[in-house]
């Protein structure tokens, strides 16, 4: 069946399950977001396996490790692994064992902020030999927009018999295992028969699914991160005109939050960061030929933040004789995950302006950053802190120094 160009036909999909070892397999399932999924399918009774590139992260799993932080996540793996219903592996064999396969690859975009259309098409032709009549192909990457089709074309050409669904993945990290049973599901297939299987595959999960077109499901996941993504650039946006007129951001946003309803969602200002919103943001524009002037906006003010509060410091302090601490590298509290941290940028931005910068962050690992200091240690050495991942542990630092905390952790105001 390797490749082969076959005339897809008609497949009688019910009962299939028994002519499949597994029932779900996750390509990508070492993950961010696939393992949190697998290990969740796994918890629901249904035989599952994951497909990984990564060695290190399938060794890790094997042995009962999530290789992140996700809370909740190890318990139920473990389990899962004593019952023998979840398992890992770098073989792409294993993708025609299952009768789902659900793709959860990383999509991001390319140092020019492009989009690669091709990217889960690629992955895919390596999957492609063990594709089987009679599987259900999931895509659950945020993807760009038309990919759905690509993948469609892409099967109709290998001629095998296999409906193809797009369901995005709508948690967010360290809510997973809550998020994943609870969160309505988004299911979109262009065949009744893909739409039918996806819902029942995550009906396993959450008893609500919303029914759209693959490009109306495509374009929903988008318009989910870009619309967070700009509320956090409009509220960034209002912290700098505030604080430029020496006003405090966080007294103006709870006095007109309070007992109003219609401003609750209003968040406070922060480091914008991470691996989805501002590449998801970027997706929406490149697919709007560069139009989209609310997406690139947002992106300038929250790229733009660490360079504003650098600047800041720098009107109030001499940096150029000062050694800056900064409190956290990860991109979100509690989180050992750095990817698009704007602590990074706020890093890169100080190394030219301070006479040294140190940091410290006590979830990420030395082997993701060596770098890193103990906090007492960046405590004692740094003349200035500035607080750039609002880890709870942060909450307790009694110091002279001065802290600059726009996320108001201390809970003294954000004024730099
Ligand atoms: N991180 C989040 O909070 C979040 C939330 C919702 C949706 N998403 C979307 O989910 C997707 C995955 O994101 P993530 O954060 O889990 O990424 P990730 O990098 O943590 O995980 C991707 C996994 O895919 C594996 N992989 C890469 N290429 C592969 C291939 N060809 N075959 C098999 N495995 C391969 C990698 O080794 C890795 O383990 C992205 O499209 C992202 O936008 C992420």
């Amino acid at each position: 069946m390797s490749g082969s160009r076959r005339r897809a036909r008609e497949w009688d999909w019910v009962g299939m399950a028994e002519a499949f070892a597994h029932d779900v397999v996750v390509v990508g399932g070492g993950g961010h977001v696939g393992l949190p999924l697998a290990i969740a399918f796994a918890s629901r009774g249904l035989r599952t396996v994951i497909y990984d590139v990564s060695e290190r992260a399938v060794a890790r799993i094997n042995d009962g490790v999530v290789p992140f932080i996700e809370p909740g996540a190890e318990p139920v793996l473990r389990e899962a692994l004593a019952k023998e219903l979840i398992s890992a592996s770098t073989d792409a064999a294993v993708v025609g064992s299952a009768e789902h396969v659900v793709v959860v690859i990383g999509t991001p975009v390319d140092e020019h902020l492009n989009p690669d259309p091709t990217a889960i098409p690629k992955a895919l032709r390596e999957c492609a030999p063990y594709f089987r009549d009679g599987q259900l192909l999931v895509l659950r990457s945020t993807i760009y927009p038309g990919v759905t089709a690509l993948v469609e074309k892409m099967v109709a050409e290998l001629g095998v018999a296999m409906p193809v669904a797009f369901c995005p993945e709508r948690i967010a990290e360290h809510k997973a295992m809550e998020e994943l049973f609870s969160l309505p599901q988004i299911v979109s297939a262009r065949t009744p028969e893909g739409l039918e299987r996806a819902k029942t595959l995550f009906g396993h999960l959450t008893a609500q699914t919303v029914e759209l077109l693959p490009e109306e499901a495509e374009l929903a996941k988008l318009f989910t991160n870009t619309w967070r993504y700009i509320k956090f650039a409009t509220v960034n946006q209002f912290y700098m005109m505030a604080n430029d007129r020496g006003l405090d951001f966080e007294r103006i946003r709870k006095g007109l939050t309070q007992d109003y309803p219609r401003a609750q969602d209003m968040p406070g200002p922060g480091f914008a960061a991470g691996p989805c919103l501002f590449k998801d943001t970027m997706q929406l524009a490149a697919f709007s030929d560069n139009t989209f002037q609310l997406g690139h906006s947002a992106m300038l003010v929250n790229e733009g933040l660490p360079l504003y509060v650098v600047s800041r410091l720098e009107e109030r302090y001499d940096l150029a004789n000062l050694t800056v601490g900064i409190l956290g590298m990860s991109f979100k509290s509690g989180s050992d995950d750095i990817r698009s941290s704007l602590s990074y940028k706020l890093q890169r931005v100080l190394r030219f302006k301070a006479k040294a910068v140190i940091a410290n962050d006590p979830y990420v690992p030395e082997e993701i950053d060596d770098s890193l200091l103990p906090l007492d240690l960046v405590l004692e050495k740094a003349d200035l802190l500035v607080v750039a991942t609002p880890h709870p542990i942060y909450r307790e630092i009694v110091t002279d120094k001065p802290i600059a905390d726009i996320w108001n952790l201390q809970g003294k105001g954000v004024v730099i």
